[in-house]
């Protein structure tokens, strides 16, 4: 009996090349799994697909309540962010995939895991890192990595062994899409220079066509997850997609980065990630209310870190253990509402409330009703400014100098 591999299917070319590749090469039964992380594609046709090229068994496996319970909502508490902008949506499905990768293979008793991912980007590395942190006995194999096929050799391949070629392999570039997002690159874009052209876009409306009229959207968070859209309490996996609708209308959400993958390359990618885009900026004003100007200064170092494990791959780690317990902590009381205005691409927040909030009228007003005992301020502001006055005594300020000497 031939040994048995569970091959991460998306139902694409590679992974479809693939099962009949590892059959070729390794005289592996493939059991191929496709993880439905709300990529909207029909699950049925994909499982027909695996089996009609020769995997023995197809499975499909609805993932999306995981992904947004465990994956997605720990990271927009975490405010994270890659490099200051990509709400990394691809990312955080790869830990996930590797997960059920494992548990498939356990079940299955295949001693081999096998993944679509090319030797030159950072999905290769979070599967892997993954999959040997749940089960390092496991055998793992990256045909796409192996053999060597240009994209053309690819295509002749399927054709040669009659796999389906799916349509979207017209399409000039590589996609990855998920309930959080969907990343975009190759073809034209690999020039950093070059404006995306519109058929990039399908999540959302070009901003020059978006409505004339803004639109308003109202957020409920109970501790920093998203409970509510427009009063009406929503489960996560439909609060994003409705809200994904519902930007990408207005044109939100639209991300064009150069970013540093952890292999070393610079890397132009696009990205559409309305509901994230419009999350992560409430939960951020909500944030704002609730906590004090040191906790928000702290979390956004921590929010830093854990962008970064995210991407690189360290999901299993035990620092991503104690970030998440931290990152949890602070959400006891980001609870409250955010309305934003959608407007011709753009995404701002116009009102916050929470029952917890440290916003105080009283203090904050410059009309009746003040309670700042403005009395008190001219002694803060002498023991305050005490170190700077005595350092400019002792010391002199150097800059106002040097520019005094230049002037003469
Ligand atoms: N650059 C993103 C990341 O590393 C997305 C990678 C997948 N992108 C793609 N177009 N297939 O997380």
């Amino acid at each position: 009996m031939a040994d048995k591999v569970v091959l991460a299917y998306s139902g694409g070319l590679d992974t479809s090349v693939a099962i009949r590749w590892l059959k070729e090469k390794y005289k592996l039964d493939v059991i191929a799994l496709n993880v439905d992380v709300g990529n909207e594609r029909d699950s049925s046709a994909i499982r027909q697909k695996a089996l009609d090229i020769g995997a023995v068994k197809a499975l499909v496996e609805d993932a999306k309540e995981l992904f947004v319970n465990y994956f997605i909502f720990p990271a927009l508490q975490a405010d994270a962010l890659y490099e200051g902008q990509y709400p990394l949506a691809t990312a955080l499905a790869r830990p996930l995939m590797a997960k059920l990768l494992v548990d498939a293979a356990i079940k299955e008793g295949a001693s081999v895991v096998a993944h679509g991912c090319t030797g030159k980007g950072n999905d290769q590395v979070r599967f892997e890192v993954g999959i040997t942190a749940l089960a390092p006995s496991l055998k793992i194999i990256a045909p796409a990595r192996e053999w060597g096929m240009t994209r053309e050799e690819t295509i002749k391949y399927a054709q040669k062994h009659n796999i389906p070629i799916p349509i979207t392999v017209s399409s000039p570039y590589s996609i990855d899409e998920n309930l959080w997002g969907r990343s975009v690159e190759c073809g034209v874009l690999e020039d950093p220079w070059v404006e995306p052209p519109a058929d990039v876009f399908t999540w959302t409306k070009s901003p020059a066509d978006a409505p004339d009229k803004p639109g308003y959207v109202e957020i409920g968070f109970e501790q920093g997850i998203p409970v509510s859209l427009d009063g009406k309490k929503m489960k996560g996996v439909g609060l994003i997609q409705r809200l994904n609708q519902l930007a990408g209308e207005h044109g939100v959400g639209r991300i064009d980065l150069v970013e540093n993958r952890l292999v070393g390359i610079k890397s132009r990618e696009i990205y559409e990630a309305s509901a994230a885009v419009v999350l992560l900026q409430a939960h951020q004003a909500l944030e704002a209310m609730t906590l004090s100007k040191d906790q928000l200064r702290f979390k956004q170092k921590v929010a830093i870190e854990y962008a970064d494990l995210i991407y690189n791959g360290l999901w299993f780690s035990s620092l991503h253990q104690d970030l998440a317990a931290y990152v949890k902590s602070t959400q006891r009381y980001v609870t409250g509402t955010v309305r934003l205005k959608l407007f011709k691409g753009g995404c701002r927040v116009v009102g916050r409330k929470s029952p917890k909030s440290l916003y105080s009228y009283g203090l904050a007003t410059y009309d009746k009703g003040d309670q700042f005992d403005q009395s008190a301020s001219p002694g803060f502001i002498h023991i305050w400014g005490l170190p700077v006055r005595t350092q400019a005594q002792a010391q002199g300020i150097s800059d106002l100098e040097e520019k005094k000497g230049k002037g003469k």
